[in-house]
């Protein structure tokens, strides 16, 4: 059954946060420090998870994507993927991750069908990898890379685009779609990293991306853009993979959004600019049934901000600053 909100838009693609807790540091992510974790009896159990997933696929939900912090974080992941994979109504369940903690895991994930990995890499040089994440994991995720690619899972690469920090890595990370039948998206920086923007304007749009691409590629070409993707895509002629470029703080996608989130602490967000419109978490452990559970997700989703911009402008005074690793990106 098809589910709608109040701008029309179709909903059925679910980010699941199933930690806010992560092996590294990511400079756009949290400070040096790290966050306050929440406690374990504050993230949603596996049980709630599934239950959640049972009444949202009934609504319409058939796409998931798990997030986290780092999703290999969280014990027994792996089991809790393959009982999404069986349950009715989803059809592709994928997973971000940076890599280091999922090759183990990489030939599993195939066999149980996983739609795609999206792996966070933010540069191809192991000093600067050290200095973006504070961790010296570089060659554990490219051990990563290459264990997606021999096991042939669609494999996307995310790179947030830094002022400062990762700008010479645009063209050599383009270069893995030369070999590789990868996709390579460029993100714009959010200022979801714990502490509040880190400029006063973003000077690295998906314009300006853009702009150093097609100086190194005069030829590149636009693709179409599959619905609701969030990114725009080109491919270089001769290249195996693609490219794309996300323009998550410019939010030039939202007129498709078919996004919900559940953060790790079981709040729903319909935008994740948002602050979090819904205590799921609190309504669960409350007793409430699968049918109150269901009114107060369809109410949610009946007041969904138009785009992003109406979804801050909506949280008042609190400004956008908190850890992408608490929302699930
Ligand atoms: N701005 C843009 N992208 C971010 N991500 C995490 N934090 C930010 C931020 N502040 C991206 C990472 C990760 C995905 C889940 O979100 O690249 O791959
Ligand atoms: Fe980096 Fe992702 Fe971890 Fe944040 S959640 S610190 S972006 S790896």
């Amino acid at each position: 059954m098809a589910l709608f909100d109040n701008h029309g838009r179709p909903i059925n693609y679910l980010r699941l946060a199933v930690t806010d807790r992560c092996n590294l540091r990511c400079f756009y992510c949290m400070p040096a420090e790290g966050i306050m974790y929440v406690p374990k009896k504050e993230l949603l159990s596996y049980e709630e998870m599934e239950r959640l997933v049972r009444i949202l696929a009934r609504m319409g939900i058939s796409k998931i994507r798990i997030t986290g912090g780092e999703p290999f974080v969280r014990r027994d992941l792996v089991s809790f993927l393959w009982r999404l994979h069986e349950r009715p109504g989803i059809e592709d369940v994928n997973i971000t991750t940076i890599g280091g903690l999922s090759t183990p895991y990489i030939a599993e994930l195939k066999a149980m069908g996983i739609a795609s990995v999206n792996l966070s890499l933010d540069t191809f040089d192991r000093q600067r990898f050290l200095e973006i994440t504070r961790r010296d994991e570089f060659n554990r995720v490219l051990d990563c890379f290459h264990a997606l690619l021999k096991h042939q899972i669609p494999t996307k690469i995310n790179a947030v685009v830094m002022e400062g920090k990762n700008t010479q890595d645009i063209i050599p990370l383009t270069e893995l779609t030369r070999q590789y039948p990868v996709s390579v998206r460029f993100i714009e920086e959010m200022p979801f990293n714990g502490e509040g923007s880190h400029y006063p304007v973003l000077v690295w749009t998906h314009r300006k991306i853009l702009e150093v691409l097609k100086q190194q590629y005069p030829t590149i070409e636009k693709l179409p853009d599959p619905p609701a993707s969030t990114s725009y895509n080109y491919r270089i002629p001769g290249h195996q993979g693609t490219v794309g470029i996300i323009a998550a703080f410019s939010r030039t996608f939202c007129g498709t959004c078919n996004r919900i989130r559940l953060t790790a602490q079981g709040t729903l967000k319909t935008c994740l600019y948002d602050q979090g419109v819904l205590d799921i978490k609190q309504i669960v452990r409350s007793g409430a049934s699968d049918k109150a559970i269901r009114q107060a997700f369809e109410k949610a989703f009946r007041n969904r901000a138009k785009d992003g911009y109406e979804a801050e402008q909506r949280r008042g005074e609190q400004s956008v600053s908190e850890s992408m690793s608490t929302i699930g990106g």
